[in-house]
């Protein structure tokens, strides 16, 4: 079975979506976006295509699409949809899969479940995308111990934005991660700039060794 990588994040827009359509392409994988909050603009698999210059074919639809950017469970009452997360099942693709989760990972999809029980309930393993901006070392750690009180599987943290060692180092010290690398902000940020930083930044190989636990 090819690997099976969720990406989440310590908050919305922290570049979760880049990164899974740099992520996407790298490893010529499918993505899954299993809940899209928010339908005004470009929805996250519309971004990962088009960034990630992935084919349709390997983008799968997603499982919920509700109208209102606000948390699932918000956006679901909104729209008079009931998400049942026991529904989410992982897809069946060729080659490895990326899925996307929705915001930070204690975001809820229902009143009573987050997207990190849900992780949990695949036993994927997880990439948590952090921002190297002020603020990170603090959202980073809770994360991770968000995920691993629930025994998520954790491949490590991927940073997004400038350089900032120190950051990384007691990320990495404290959290007891490994890092996985750095795409620095690109600008402009295209499919070929994503292309090239991601090759300079991330190894396949620290990816495609997350099997699926079936
Ligand atoms: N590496 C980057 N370089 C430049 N802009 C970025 C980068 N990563 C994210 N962004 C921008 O930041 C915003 C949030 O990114 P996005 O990937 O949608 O976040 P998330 O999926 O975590 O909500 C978007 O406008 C995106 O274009
Ligand atoms: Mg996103």
């Amino acid at each position: 079975m090819s690997a099976r990588i969720v990406v989440t994040g310590t908050d919305t827009d922290v570049g979760k979506t880049v990164f899974a359509a740099g992520l996407t392409g790298l490893l010529r994988a499918s993505y899954w976006k299993p809940v899209q909050a928010g339908l005004g603009g470009e929805t996250d698999s519309e971004t990962v295509r088009r960034l990630g210059d992935v084919s349709p074919g390997r983008i799968l639809p997603e499982t919920w699409r509700l109208n209102t950017p606000a948390s699932p469970h918000h956006a679901a009452a909104i729209d008079g949809v009931v998400i049942v997360p026991e529904d989410l099942t992982v897809p069946n693709v060729d080659g490895p899969l990326i899925i996307e989760g929705a915001g930070g990972v204690l975001v809820p999809l229902t009143r009573t479940t987050t997207f990190a029980d849900v992780f949990a309930r695949w036993k994927l393993a997880v990439v948590l995308c952090a921002r190297t901006r002020l603020g990170a070392i603090n959202h980073t750690l809770l994360s991770l111990e968000a995920l691993r009180a629930r025994s998520v599987p954790v491949l490590g943290v991927a940073f997004i934005g400038d350089a900032e060692p120190e950051t990384e180092s007691i990320i990495r010290e404290l959290g007891g991660t490994k890092i996985l690398g750095r795409l620095p902000v690109l600008d402009p940020l295209s499919p070929a700039t994503l292309r090239q930083a991601f090759n300079t930044a991330f190894q396949p190989c620290d990816f495609l060794t997350a099997q699926s636990s079936d």
